[in-house]
């Protein structure tokens, strides 16, 4: 029902299934499985998710990444928390107030630079600790890579965790595109998670890949409570869970996780190199993942929308977000630079 060679720059969930992925679904088919994840596929993701993020490492697959975070969070809070965030965070931005309606948790925010949080903007609403009139600072959530493409180096990370744990609180990491930032880094997962201390993650495999699911990872065994019992009633736990699994199986227990997102971040980097001097184009963020954001003219964007698929991401400062994927190819990329070049006249 539609056209498979056509590909744009909308997101990276506009792509289809990885080949391997949609192979390891038919592979798991036939037969009958326990549900709710005690099936042999399940089982197996366990151990696939220990060696990459180390012996105490507790994953609990997932329908959606808005649910992964509402069940991470929850893990991290009390009924009268608050988790601190940035203003561009997917938590607070695009999630339809989900946080606060199905976890009951204040989202405060806090300025970004360039999506990422610092420990200095994170003292604006780290405080009240003790004053009963202020839902308790319990979480700082970040997004790891960011929702604007720039990528935290474990330091920073360490950092930021270090500022929480000093005061209690809990680092939740939003890693919807978590295999993006290793690529970038050049690390392995738990170089940035497991090793610097963060304490629970939603780790992402729709955008890389996965037909559907996201899974929760527990780092800090303290917080391993209840979580069956928490995704259940929010709405997370998957009947047939052993296609889930299976999925991540085939992204994780080689370097498919890796391939994908090596891929996709190199397309992205071809397409900052194509663009970055066009006259009137102006790159606002470093181009560390899968994503570039550009202001144009308010006319040249407007031209450029009518050539090629892609959304804004600012609107009023006419910032176009463009997003590669796994599937995504150099010829794609210079359709998109060729389309700029036509219509900024470079
Ligand atoms: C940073 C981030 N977190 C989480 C998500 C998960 O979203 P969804 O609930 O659509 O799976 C996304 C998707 O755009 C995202 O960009």
């Amino acid at each position: 029902m539609h056209d498979v060679d056509f590909r744009g720059f909308a997101s990276d969930n506009s792509s289809g299934v990885h080949p391997e992925i949609l192979a390891a679904i038919a592979a798991a088919n036939g037969g009958h499985q326990a549900g709710y994840g005690d099936d042999v596929y399940t089982e197996r993701l366990r151990e696939v998710f220990r060696s990459h993020f180390g012996p105490e490492a507790r994953v609990y697959p997932v329908l959606n990444g808005t649910g992964a975070n509402v069940v991470a969070l929850q893990a991290a809070c009390d009924r009268w928390a608050s988790v601190i965030c940035a203003d561009t965070s997917h938590v607070h931005v695009d999630e339809c107030g989900a946080p606060e309606k199905v976890a009951g948790i204040k989202v405060l925010t806090v300025p970004s630079e360039h999506g990422k949080l610092t420990v200095e903007n994170l003292l604006r609403e780290a405080r009240g600790f003790d004053d009963e009139h202020r839902a308790q600072p319990q979480v700082v959530s970040l997004a790891q890579s960011t929702e604007l493409g720039t990528v935290y180096t474990p330091e920073e990370i360490r950092t930021i965790v270090e500022f929480a744990h000093a005061r209690n609180m809990r680092v939740h990491l939003d890693g919807a595109r978590l295999a993006n930032a290793a690529a970038h880094l050049g690390e392995p997962l738990r170089a940035f998670t497991t090793d610097v201390g963060v304490d629970i993650l939603s780790f992402g495999g729709t955008k890389n890949g996965m037909l559907l699911g996201e899974a929760v990872v527990v780092l800090n065994p303290e917080l391993d409570r209840g979580m069956d019992y928490l995704r259940k009633a929010s709405l997370q736990l998957a009947s047939k869970m052993r296609f889930i699994s299976a999925q991540f199986i085939a992204l994780l227990d080689g370097d498919l996780w890796l391939r994908n997102a090596a891929h996709a971040n190199a397309m992205a980097a071809l397409l900052e190199e194509k663009v970055r001097d066009l006259p009137g184009l102006r790159v606002n963020h470093p181009v560390q993942s899968n994503a570039v954001f550009a202001t144009l003219p308010a006319d040249a964007l407007a031209e450029l929308h009518k050539l090629v698929h892609f959304y804004d991401w600012n609107e009023p400062v006419r910032e176009a977000r463009w997003m590669t994927s796994f599937d995504t190819t150099p010829e794609d990329v210079e359709r998109l630079a060729e389309a700029a070049r036509s219509v900024l006249g470079g």
